[in-house]
């Protein structure tokens, strides 16, 4: 009988918590997308997943964002052109992408355009970065916050050791008019594959070189492929967090504050794991046998001085803003000139 009755009081006991359970997890008023083309343990994923935990407990369970990797949703371009309907509510994206919509947007993104990345930093978290989130308003979009996805160089099945390597070889660029122009300028040629097709372009021999930051490198396992890694550094083209503006247009102020703000604590949060990550990378594929090529300094200036004419072309309008840019370079220690930066 008293084990009939303890029985009982367990079986009503275990009701209760359930009942108490379900009652603490509230019915969420809104369950949003976000789209992200890396694998789910590289830097900007985690910050990703960082902004969904946040907007999620910030919010009370009210809002939660899934998050889906690996191009789950599509190539980038997909992905935007999903988020100006309101199919998708946020990604994470490369400047890229939307610069050839927005090309003021292309003064971020310029070759040889930072020093260095406390440069670019300097401009991103500065009055320039935060004015030039406003304009992907343009394209539907809302510029959410900054992440790392550090600087660019070449990598090939043959080494690069100067331009004159460059001539014959198919290099992959995203999906971008600067890029294109910038490969074609170097004497390559230039062919867009989409971020997740790039190993088996290079198995396929569609292509013989890319353009991209240590992690990737790394990460998607384009060092097995292409042995040697160029250090040239020409470009650091920023990631971006946004939301879809459809998206942003029915969420209440509130939330939309609060989204903001976690927005920008995952960008501190990607861009502290992009430092390490960074490091392990060039650990990872120097371990492996990959050979790290460094320019002479005056083979580097011919890559700088031939990548030139694109300011005119793509930063015309907005030479002032690239002067602007150029002016925050720090003084070269010892020179007591400024900007090393080219001319635009
Ligand atoms: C960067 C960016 C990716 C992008 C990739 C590319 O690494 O973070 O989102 O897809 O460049 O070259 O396609």
């Amino acid at each position: 009988m008293k084990k009939t009755i303890l029985l009982g009081v367990c079986f009503y006991l275990a009701l209760c918590l359930c009942a108490c359970s379900e009652a603490e997890a509230p019915e969420p008023e809104f369950v949003l997308t976000y789209a992200e083309n890396q694998a789910q343990n590289y830097p900007t994923s985690l910050g990703g997943e960082r902004f969904a935990e946040l907007v999620k407990e910030r919010t009370g369970g009210k809002v939660v964002v899934q998050v889906k990797y690996a191009g789950e949703y599509g190539t980038d371009e997909e992905v935007v052109s999903q988020m100006q309907f309101g199919g998708i509510d946020f990604a994470r994206i490369s400047l890229a992408v939307i610069a050839d919509e927005v090309p003021i947007l292309n003064a971020l993104q310029m070759p040889f355009l930072y020093q260095d990345a406390a440069h670019m930093w300097r401009i991103l978290d500065g009055e320039t970065g935060t004015e030039l989130l406003q304009v992907f308003q343009e394209a539907q979009l809302i510029g959410l916050s900054w992440y790392d996805s550090g600087a660019r160089s070449f990598y090939s099945t043959k080494p690069i050791r100067s331009m004159e390597d460059l001539k014959g070889m198919s290099v992959r660029v995203q999906n971008s008019q600067l890029a294109m122009d910038m490969v074609s300028l170097l004497g390559a040629e230039p062919v867009y594959v989409d971020h997740n097709d790039v190993l088996y372009a290079f198995e396929t021999r569609k292509i013989t070189a890319a353009e991209n930051n240590w992690p990737v490198y790394q990460y998607m396992d384009h060092y097995q492929v292409a042995k040697y890694y160029t250090v040239v550094e020409h470009t650091r083209v920023p990631d971006v967090q946004i939301a879809s503006q459809r998206t942003w247009e029915i969420l209440p102020e509130e939330y939309r504050q609060v989204i903001l703000e976690c927005a920008r604590e995952s960008a501190l949060y990607q861009r502290n794991l992009w430092v390490r990550n960074d490091i392990f990378a060039r650990a990872a594929v120097i371990d492996s046998g990959c050979e790290i090529i460094f320019l002479e300094p005056e083979e580097k200036l011919k890559f700088r001085e031939t990548v030139q004419p694109l300011y005119q072309k793509y930063c015309g309008d907005h030479l002032d803003l690239i002067k602007a840019i150029q002016a925050e370079a720090a003084a070269p220690i010892g020179t007591g000139e400024g900007s090393s930066a080219p001319e635009p």
